[in-house]
C-alpha cells in the first residue's frame, strides 16, 4: 500500500470505550443463542420519560427540522443556566452555556479549546476513559491521579497537590464518579479549585451523575467556589439522570474567554445540536425532576441489592458506592489465584457464565484488579448476575 494512504497516527492511537466493545461481544454471543445478563454498559434501563419523548415528537410534527445556532437554542441555554443557578445558588448566564451532542462532545470540545502540545492534564484513574484519550488526542500529557480504595476512591486535594506542576493546564474531576461511585466532599472540591487557581489552571468538572447520589449526600460543583467563573469548566448532560443516552444531548459551561473558541470547535464538528432533540431537553429541564427522583429511588434499591450480594461473595469486596450506578468490585484475590487479569476474568464471565461486566483496566491502569458492574438494570438481572458471578469466582479461583 502507498504509505501516503495510511490512516493518521492521531486517529489510530485513540483508545475506544471498552464498554461498547464488550457490549458488541455480548450481542454476538446472543445472536448465537446464548443468554447474557448485561451488567457492562453504563446506561439506564429506563426509557426516557413520556413527556420528554412527546415534546420531541410534537416538535418534529410542528416542523422543528432546521439548524439552530451553534451553541443551541436560546431558550434551552437559558433554561440550563437557570437550573444551574438554582441548584447551586449562584449566578450563571446563558452566554456561558453551549449545548453539545452528549457530554462526550462537551469533554472533547473543552479539551480542544485549552490543551496545547505538552500541556499536562490531571484526571481520575480509574475513571471515565475519554479524559485520558482526549488529552492524548490533542497532544497533551495525561497525568493520572490514582484513586485509592482506602480513601473510598475520592480524588483528594493532597493527591492532586503532589502531581500538579508548572505545565498543568487542567484538573479533571468527576463526582459522582464512574466507575467507583465516589462522591467528593465540599472540602475536596474546594481544595482542587484552590490548587487550580494557584497554578493558573482550569478545573474541568464532569457532573453527568450529579443527581444520582445516595445516603443524603450532596453534590458540590467547582462553580460554587469560583465566583467570577474564572477557571471552571462544567461538563454535564441529559443521558444519565433523565435516561436520555440515545438522544446525545449535553452541555458545557465555560468562562467567557473560552466560549468563542469552544463554539468554533462545535461549529467545525457538528454545527449545532439537533433542533427537536433540544426541545426534548427543554421539557426535561422544565418538567423532569419527578421522573429523576423516581429513577434515583429505584437505583438506590438496586444499590442495596448489589451491596448485599457482593457482601455474600467470598474473597471479593467493594467500597459502598455513594453515587452513579456502578459497583466497582475488588477481585484481586480471584485473579491472583487464577493467574489471570481483569480482562481475562471478564471474558471468562461472559463466555462461560453469560454475565457481561467491564474489566477494571478499561477504566485506566489503576483499575486493574477490579471489575465494574452497572446496576442500572432490573432487580432480577442484578441478583441473578451477581449470584452467577459468585459461583463463577469460586470455580475460577478453585476455592
Ligand atoms: C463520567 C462520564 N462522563 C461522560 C459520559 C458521556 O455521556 P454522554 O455523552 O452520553 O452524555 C459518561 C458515559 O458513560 C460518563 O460515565
Amino acid at each position: 500500500m502507498n504509505p501516503g494512504l495510511k490512516a493518521s497516527r492521531r486517529a489510530l492511537n485513540i483508545e475506544g470505550e471498552s464498554s461498547f466493545i464488550v457490549l458488541g461481544n455480548a450481542k454476538m454471543l446472543e445472536t448465537q443463542g446464548k443468554r447474557i445478563i448485561h451488567l457492562e454498559i453504563g446506561e439506564p434501563d429506563f426509557i426516557t420519560p413520556a413527556n420528554i419523548r412527546e415534546a420531541a415528537i410534537r416538535a418534529l410534527k410542528d416542523g422543528e427540522t432546521h439548524y439552530t445556532p451553534t451553541p443551541g437554542m436560546l431558550e434551552l441555554r437559558k433554561a440550563i443556566a437557570e437550573k444551574t443557578a438554582q441548584d447551586f445558588g449562584i449566578d450563571v448566564s446563558f452566554e456561558n452555556v453551549s449545548v453539545t451532542l452528549g457530554s462526550k462532545e462537551a469533554i472533547f470540545a473543552a479539551l480542544a479549546s485549552i490543551v496545547e502540545e505538552g500541556d499536562e492534564v490531571l484526571y481520575p484513574n480509574p475513571g471515565y476513559p475519554a479524559y485520558e484519550s482526549g488529552v492524548r488526542f490533542f497532544g497533551g500529557k495525561p497525568v493520572p491521579v490514582r484513586l485509592r480504595e482506602e480513601n473510598e476512591f475520592r480524588m483528594t486535594p493532597e493527591e492532586v497537590n503532589r502531581l500538579v506542576s508548572d505545565k498543568t493546564k487542567a484538573i479533571v474531576i468527576n463526582s459522582p464518579e464512574n466507575p467507583t461511585g465516589a462522591v467528593l466532599s465540599k472540602d475536596d472540591v474546594k481544595g482542587v479549585v484552590e490548587i487550580a487557581r494557584d497554578r493558573g489552571a482550569y478545573v474541568i468538572s464532569d457532573e453527568v451523575y450529579r443527581y444520582i447520589i445516595y445516603d443524603g449526600l450532596k453534590h458540590y460543583s467547582p462553580l460554587q467556589f469560583d465566583e467570577n467563573l474564572e477557571n471552571t469548566i462544567v461538563v454535564d448532560g441529559f443521558s444519565k439522570y433523565y435516561a436520555m443516552t440515545g438522544w446525545r444531548l449535553g452541555y458545557v459551561i465555560t468562562p467567557e474567554r473560552l466560549t468563542e473558541p469552544l463554539q468554533l470547535v462545535l461549529n467545525l464538528v457538528t454545527a449545532c445540536p439537533p433542533s427537536f432533540i433540544q426541545i426534548g431537553g427543554l421539557e426535561a429541564l422544565r418538567n423532569g425532576s419527578n421522573a429523576v427522583r423516581e429513577m434515583v429511588e429505584q437505583y438506590a434499591i438496586r444499590r442495596e441489592i448489589v451491596i448485599e450480594e457482593v457482601s455474600k461473595m467470598r474473597r471479593v469486596h467493594m467500597v459502598r458506592p455513594k453515587g452513579a450506578f456502578y459497583g466497582f468490585i475488588n477481585v484481586k484475590e480471584i485473579i491472583d489465584r487464577a493467574k489471570v487479569n481483569s480482562l481475562k476474568l471478564a471474558s471468562i464471565l461472559l463466555e462461560k457464565y453469560g454475565v457481561a461486566v467491564l474489566h477494571g483496566s478499561a477504566m485506566g491502569s489503576f483499575g486493574e484488579g477490579y471489575i465494574r458492574i452497572s446496576y442500572a438494570n432490573s432487580v432480577e438481572n442484578i441478583r441473578n448476575g451477581l449470584r452467577i458471578m459468585s459461583r463463577a469466582f469460586d470455580e475460577i479461583a478453585g476455592f
